[in-house]
């Protein structure tokens, strides 16, 4: 067994301080290791592969002055030549260029991207650098821009490249880099300016999606095969001189069918082939489902209506046809809810109330300021819900709350029905249309009627065929007989911001008297919108797609408080209102980008965020809105409102100050307009 010494060493009081002043030291320097882009290791690496750049030479690299005893970023100023800072003044860097500064040694991307981590521009072009854009370029994750044009590098491109998501610019022109093009460089769907000429790139050009592109080369290279199909012109020929080996466009050979082609297109033959029996096959069912379907309803009910043409089958049949809880309506959009409730669809019905009928909202063709289609409204105002239950429905769209679909209702007018899906309950759900239904604006499209029972709620508008923002921004050019150019957009951004003010006045919701009738030319002032009882009654759903045109092409808002926004029980009243700022925010986004978003537009929002940080403002705005009327200091400012709507670290604006905001730039736009014409 062997002893264990157990030494015990009693400090003496002050070697005791000695100590956790010791502690201390290690710990803060621990610390300073991780933090940003300053510390000695961090800023002696930085200056280690500016040695590197600069082949080795010690005495040309302190020439370009970058000092390892000085921090290299000064809160968001810029200490070190070549290098900028990120504005958020975290001493981080972002940017590093040094152009033409004769540089002739190698590019180090491992020690670079371990030391500045947030680099999201890298500008080497105009020197003479050697070696090759290493695979560890991809560890810079942030990287938005690469410039390494006009240098003497060589090797292939390293695929790694696919890892730099953000990645907006690669110029990597005038080199002699070989090999192929990455062919997973088509997959960065950021990527809007691709430099390969001159250099010796051979293989075939990767599927770029050219017509996103604002730029693009490859020419002066060896390269061939086919070049991807786009209808547009980079300008000056993106893709001569490779020898004759690119084919497919107007001024190159056609391409031909190689047998590897063949063999894809024979595989894709016996694809849709199979698809098509499939699909004969699956048909032949429905038909024979649907024919057994008719022939068992006609036998119960000899004068029995269509079924299957509707989309507001089921519930009603729940209702009315108590017999048969397997009843399958057809094509329904209902279906799907229908046979999850089947198996308790009869018990249901048992106790369920009289089926609810359609609540009509809007009875006179006029109000004071909207005309409505008199014949939508008339039609409403007869509207029983059996009508729309038979009435043929062609589905709009599909969004998170709900679909949308056209109904034609007999008499022919044309009605557009939301089915909705919202967690409210009912009678929640009542008075909020109620209460929207009451508030009229011009540019605010009123419900006129609308359902709502255990498990439907739908809500009736008139149909407007002109279709909405989201298809004329993001649509086919053929589709959109309107150009959206900037004074257009502008008009659009200040008709919303005025309405949703006007609606927000109006549904603040601070008293509780129920039946004023609230419309605009009536409406002057807050004390009136008080009137009004309940919640603050948000838009809750504001997107391009909501945003339909009349006739006159005047911006129409859709489906004003249609959708309860979900949002955490705790949140003040006012947060609904706040969440439509924000919406409102990303649509002046998606309308001076040209972008669409998904979802809540937290994408785009950070985009842009990116973008503007970098200071290539420019480079956000659509370019089909950028004309002779154009005016670029008033997107500019736009686009502020937009990120003061969506910046969730300072309590956004009202939207009234919105709308102030916005009418200011367009009374402005309209002035500087009138003064040059
Ligand atoms: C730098 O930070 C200061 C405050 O720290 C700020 O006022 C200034 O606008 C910032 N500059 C840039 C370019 O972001
Ligand atoms: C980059 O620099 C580091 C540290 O100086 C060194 O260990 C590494 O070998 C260099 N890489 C290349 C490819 O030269
Ligand atoms: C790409 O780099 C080359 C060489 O530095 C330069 O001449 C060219 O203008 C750049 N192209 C773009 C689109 O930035
Ligand atoms: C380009 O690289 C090849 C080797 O890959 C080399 O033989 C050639 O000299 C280089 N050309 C230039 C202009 O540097
Ligand atoms: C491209 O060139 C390299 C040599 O630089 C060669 O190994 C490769 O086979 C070539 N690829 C094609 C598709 O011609
Ligand atoms: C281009 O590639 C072909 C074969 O792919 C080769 O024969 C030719 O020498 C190459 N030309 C240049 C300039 O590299």
């Amino acid at each position: 067994m062997g002893r264990k010494k157990v030494v015990i060493v009693v400090f003496p009081a002050g070697a005791r301080v000695l100590a956790i002043v010791a502690l201390l030291v290690c710990c803060c320097k621990a610390a300073a290791v991780q933090g940003g882009d300053g510390t000695t290791s961090v800023r002696e690496s930085l200056v280690g592969f500016l040695t590197e750049l600069a082949g080795g030479d010690e005495e040309r690299a302190r020439g370009l002055g970058w000092d390892a005893s000085v921090e290299p970023c000064n809160g968001n100023r810029t200490v070190w030549p070549g290098i900028g800072c990120n504005g958020a003044g975290d001493g981080r860097i972002t940017s590093i260029v040094l152009e033409r500064k004769g540089l002739d040694g190698t590019i180090n991307a491992t020690t670079l991207c371990a030391a500045a981590r947030a680099l999201r521009v890298l500008s080497l072009q105009g020197n003479a650098l050697r070696g090759d854009l290493p695979a560890a370029i991809s560890g810079c994750s942030r990287l938005t821009h690469i410039y390494v044009g006009a240098n003497r590098l060589s090797g292939s491109l390293p695929p790694s490249l696919v890892h730099l998501t953000n990645l907006q610019v690669l110029n990597v022109s005038r080199n002699n880099f070989s090999g192929e093009i990455p062919a997973g460089l088509s997959k960065l769907v950021g990527l809007v300016r691709f430099c390969g000429n001159d250099n010796r790139f051979n293989g075939t050009i990767p599927e770029f999606e050219l017509s996103r592109f604002d730029d693009f080369s490859v020419a002066n290279n060896n390269l061939t095969g086919p070049i991807p199909e786009y209808s547009g012109d980079f300008g000056g020929d993106s893709f001569s001189g490779n020898s004759d080996g690119l084919c497919g466009r107007p001024n190159f050979p056609p391409c031909p069918p190689s047998s590897n082609d063949n063999d894809e297109k024979k595989r894709r033959r016996v694809r849709t082939i199979v698809m098509c029996l499939g699909y004969i096959l699956l048909g032949a069912g429905v038909a024979a489902f649907v024919l057994y379907m008719l022939c068992s309803k006609r036998r119960r009910r000899p004068s029995g209506v269509g079924v299957g043409k509707s989309a507001f089958d089921s519930s009603s049949k729940a209702a009315t046809t108590t017999d048969t809880p397997s009843a399958t309506p057809g094509k329904s959009a209902y279906s799907l809810a229908m046979s999850e409730e089947r198996t308790n669809a009869a018990a249901a019905v048992a106790r369920a109330p009289p089926p609810a009928s359609l609540v009509v909202l809007q009875r006179s063709g006029t109000t004071s300021t909207i005309t409505l289609n008199t014949s939508a409204v008339e039609a409403a105002r007869k509207l029983r819900f059996e009508d729309l239950l038979k009435s043929p429905a062609e589905l709009l769209g599909r969004g998170r709350f709900g679909s949308a679909y056209k109904v034609v209702v007999p008499g022919g007018a044309a009605l557009a029905v939301k089915r909705v899906k919202d967690a409210a309950a009912e009678e929640e759900f009542r008075r909020r249309m109620e209460r929207v239904g009451k508030v009229r604006h011009p540019a605010v499209l009123p419900p006129l009627a609308f359902y709502c029972a255990m498990q439907e709620k739908l809500v009736v508008y008139e149909f407007l065929s002109q279709g909405s923002l989201a298809k004329l921004l993001h649509g086919s050019i053929e589709s959109s007989q309107v150009a959206l150019d900037w004074p257009a957009r502008l008009h659009i951004a200040a008709k919303v911001a005025d309405a949703m003010a006007f609606m927000h006045d109006a549904l603040r919701g601070d008293g509780d008297g129920e039946d004023a009738n609230l419309s605009f030319s009536s409406y002057s002032d807050e004390a009136e919108a008080s009137a009004f009882g309940g919640d603050a009654i948000a838009h809750g759903n504001l997107k391009a797609s909501n945003i339909l045109f009349t006739a006159t092409m005047e911006p129409c808002i859709s489906e004003y408080g249609v959708t309860a926004p979900p949002l955490p029980p705790s949140s003040a009243p006012s947060a609904t209102l706040r969440a439509d700022v924000r919406s409102y925010g990303v649509l002046l986004l998606e309308l001076l980008t040209g972008k669409a978003t998904a979802a809540d537009g937290a994408e785009l929002a950070r985009w842009v965020t990116a973008v503007i940080r970098e200071e290539w403002t420019a480079e956000v705005f659509d370019r089909a809105m950028l004309s002779a009327v154009a005016s670029e200091q008033g997107m500019v400012r736009l686009l502020q409102v937009a990120m003061r709507c969506i910046d969730a670290t300072s309590p956004p604006p009202t939207m009234r100050e919105v709308a102030g905001m916005v009418n200011a730039i367009r009374e402005e736009d309209d002035m500087s307009l009138s003064s040059e014409a």
